[in-house]
């Protein structure tokens, strides 16, 4: 059997690799990249059983050879450990950075209220819960917390989860079984993706925001069962808002519930930053809302909100809120105080919004492709993967941090870099990375996603 520790230690480290090098790099490597959706587990990385031979379920592990090749390169561009963050710069092995792939819209992670509160937390209740809330792991400062966000986003009741991870699985898992139907956007997160099958409901995926298709499928449903929509309020990779008004009304009509998932537009959509029905003034024709700590909110953690006999209902039944343990005392205060400067500084929004604006205005001056791009979340499409980490890597030795997203989590060819924007970014940040995407547009040439014409992501969907 094959050292895998060996293996991993001599080929894991990324190598030092001057830009020049990295342009000449095979492109081979990046013929095949990982693909960690569950949709592939029986895939081409599974060992293929052969009669009579024992098969080690490691061996696919020790096999990982496009992990090996990309990271060969030099363009390997994930798990990059941060050394030092205050929000907008961070600083990499000694490289400091302006950050612009980050979901800390309201760019409170570092506000010294939000600190002060989760170090005073943690003094007062200790560091963690050790237990779920369901037993020993509610503290008073749940209670408020929920009470909080109930308040705020004018629902009857609110239930705080560990992540919004689990809140997507809880909710959805305890919400719909194995006799209704989940209408699912196909480009929903994967936390939601991963909710509907633990449903065992049956799930229908519609094209990514095309109401005429959610319609047909609704149309073609049976009247007997219990129907829920769901979709992300944004949509994290592509940062377009879901088509609310459409969709409450084909809910209206065929008898549906409607559950969002506000990850990306608490604190960044509405008025007053209670998220996508307020955008659209539908606040009473969505059912249920869920969110995440883990963007505007600063922190870790998730929630639902809607009716009270429905939270009570996932409060009882959700297995990823039972079975797991609460959200620690720093992190629940933290979103205390958090929600706290959301609720007194609209203006830190508006400098969001402007932000963006300027952003995905600039971006789209330089000639890239924004995709379908209306908020804080501002995709640079680039065409195929190896263009894309080349350019993410030029990118990262000019001082700007962004996230390149690569099929199957987008459609092939729409291989893209995700940059979001933050209400504390200045000008000279934000006209430093225009810069800087200018002059690697300029080394590199036009995009892949240009020369072929690119028409919209929309297209592809
Ligand atoms: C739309 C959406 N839902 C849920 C989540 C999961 O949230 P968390 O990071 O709190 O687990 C994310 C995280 O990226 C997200 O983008």
């Amino acid at each position: 059997m094959p050292d895998s520790h060996e293996r991993l230690t001599s080929s894991g480290a990324p190598p030092t690799v001057g830009f020049q090098n990295l342009v000449a790099a095979s492109p081979s490597a990046f013929a095949a990249c990982f693909r960690c959706d569950l949709e592939n587990r029986s895939g081409p990385n599974q060992p293929v059983p052969t009669a009579g031979r024992s098969v080690d379920l490691f061996e696919k592990c020790y096999r990982f050879e496009e992990l090996h090749q990309v990271q060969a390169t030099g363009l390997y561009p994930y798990f990059r450990a941060i050394a030092a963050s205050d929000a907008t710069e961070v600083t990499i092995q000694g490289k400091r950075l302006v950050m612009v792939g980050s979901n800390n819209y309201l760019g409170l992670t570092n506000h010294p209220e939000v600190i002060e509160a989760a170090v005073h937390a943690a003094r007062k209740y200790g560091s963690g819960c050790t237990g779920s809330r369901f037993l020993n792991g509610t503290l008073e400062l749940h209670e408020e917390l929920e009470r909080r966000l109930a308040q705020f986003l004018r629902r009857p009741a609110c239930l705080a989860f560990s992540t919004g991870f689990q809140a997507c699985l809880g909710v959805l898992s305890a919400i719909a079984g194995k006799d209704d139907l989940i209408f699912c956007d196909r480009d929903n997160h994967a936390s939601i993706i991963d909710g509907t099958r633990l449903s065992f409901a049956k799930t229908i995926k519609y094209h990514h925001n095309d109401m005429a298709d959610l319609e047909e499928k609704l149309s073609l449903a049976p009247e007997d069962k219990g129907k829920l929509i769901v979709a992300d309020g944004v949509f994290s990779m592509l940062g377009d808002i879901v088509k609310l008004p459409k969709m409450s009304e084909l809910a209206k009509r065929f008898g549906a519930r409607v559950l969002l998932d506000d990850a990306h537009a608490f604190g960044v959509l509405g008025a007053h930053g209670r998220g996508t029905a307020e955008h659209f003034g539908l606040e009473r024709e969505t059912d249920l809302v869920m969110g995440t700590f883990s963007k505007s909110l600063a922190s870790i953690g998730g929630f639902a909100a809607g009716e009270f006999d429905v939270i009570q209902w996932l409060k009882h039944k959700s297995r990823s809120l039972i079975f797991s343990a609460s959200l620690p005392p720093a992190s629940t205060a933290g979103v205390i105080a958090a929600l706290d400067i959301i609720e007194r500084e609209p203006q830190r929004r508006t400098a969001l919004w402007r932000n963006a604006e300027k952003m995905r205005r600039g971006l789209q001056s330089l000639g890239f492709d924004t995709g379908l791009s209306e908020t804080p979340v501002v995709p640079v499409v680039l065409g195929d993967r190896e263009f894309t980490f080349r350019f993410w890597r030029a990118l990262f030795d000019r001082g700007v941090f962004t996230n390149p997203v690569c099929s199957p989590a987008v459609p092939a060819g729409c291989d893209l870099l995700r940059t979001s924007y933050m209400a504390t970014h200045t000008d000279a940040q934000l006209d430093f990375v225009l810069e800087q995407f200018a002059a690697v547009l300029r080394e590199m040439g036009p995009t892949p996603r240009s020369r072929s014409g690119g028409a919209a992501i929309a297209a592809t969907r």
